[in-house]
């Protein structure tokens, strides 16, 4: 059967004081759920398998229009008997994109579900969802949901317009996750220290790729030359940000012949997130500021 709800995210900058507030308007404390979404590639990329603890898992079809208004969505819910085997099955058959889990603290107010979410990777956030019928017809979910976000002065800025999923998949997020993967294939196996890079390239396609020593060391290769190489092999030459992670260090700075290497592909604002997947604040820097006033093409045209 399709449900509808309307909806509204924001990003929020202080939990504590926004659960005070919902507490204060009357917001009644319904748990702390703890889920795991793992999404595939559908039509639209809206079909994702949650776990939770303790429920019997679903699988959740949804159509929504990315809005930072206060949207209405349309689902379907299948109730799934064995996780692993539908993971597995729908992996086989449409590829699994990318996995959400959060710790979401659900409160109700007049049949609007406040969800006061911290997500992996991405940060706390506040979600409203109107379901239908419990808050009434369309109309009066939608001035439910304004007269909250207007109760928790909630800015446009802060309003998120996409799903988790999207912005893991956009952020820094799925980079990290890319490298951290090649960074554990990493061949160190002389100075045991594994690098993992991962470039983006403006076709959104990922390229990984780890250290690759050898026995006569200087052949030894950094991480951030091999995902080039996978790059250039898939027949691109573009990177519009990059993501390094090292096993020992928290962050790892590209060497200054990695920063060389890269600048060739970016340009000054190219983003490099250093870090590790799930840190919620990975250090981002620019090329330009590991590279001010690099050597690029245009000087040997002088
Ligand atoms: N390494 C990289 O892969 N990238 C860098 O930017 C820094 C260093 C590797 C090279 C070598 O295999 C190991 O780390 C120790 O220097």
């Amino acid at each position: 059967m399709a449900r509808v709800n309307v909806e509204l995210k924001a990003r929020d900058a202080d939990p504590e004081a926004t659960l005070a507030h919902c507490l204060a308007l009357g917001a009644v404390e319904s748990g702390v759920l703890v889920q795991r979404d793992t999404y595939f590639a559908g039509r639209d990329g809206r079909l994702k398998l949650r776990e939770q603890d303790g429920e019997r898992p679903e699988l959740i079809a949804y159509r929504r229009p990315d809005s930072s208004e206060a949207s209405e969505s349309t689902y379907v819910l299948a109730p799934v008997a064995d996780a692993d085997a539908m993971a597995e099955a729908l992996d086989a058959g449409l590829g699994a994109t990318v996995v959400v889990s959060k710790k979401r603290r659900l409160l109700l107010w007049e049949g609007v579900r406040i969800h006061l979410d911290d997500v992996e990777g991405l940060g706390s956030f506040v979600e409203f969802e109107a379901v239908l019928p419990d808050a009434g017809d369309v109309d009066e979910a939608r001035s439910k949901v304004a007269h909250l976000r207007e109760s928790l002065g909630i800015i446009d800025d802060s309003l998120v317009s996409v799903g988790y999923s999207d912005l893991l998949l956009e952020g820094p997020e799925a980079l990290l996750r890319a490298a951290d993967a090649a960074m554990r294939n990493a061949y160190a196996p002389y100075s045991g220290f594994k690098v993992g890079a991962a470039v983006r390239a403006p076709s959104g396609a990922i390229y990984a790729g780890a250290n690759v020593e050898n026995a006569a060391y200087p052949q030894g290769q950094c991480a951030e030359a091999s995902a080039l190489g996978a790059m250039v092999a898939a027949g691109e030459s573009m990177i519009t940000a990059v993501a390094v992670v090292a096993e020992k260090l928290e962050v790892c700075p590209p060497c200054g012949g990695c920063r060389q290497r890269l600048i060739e592909f970016g340009v000054p604002s190219t983003p490099v997130y250093l870090g590790r997947p799930g840190s919620k604040t990975p250090a981002t820097v620019t090329l330009a500021e590991l590279l001010p006033g690099s050597f690029d093409r245009e000087a040997l045209d002088a």
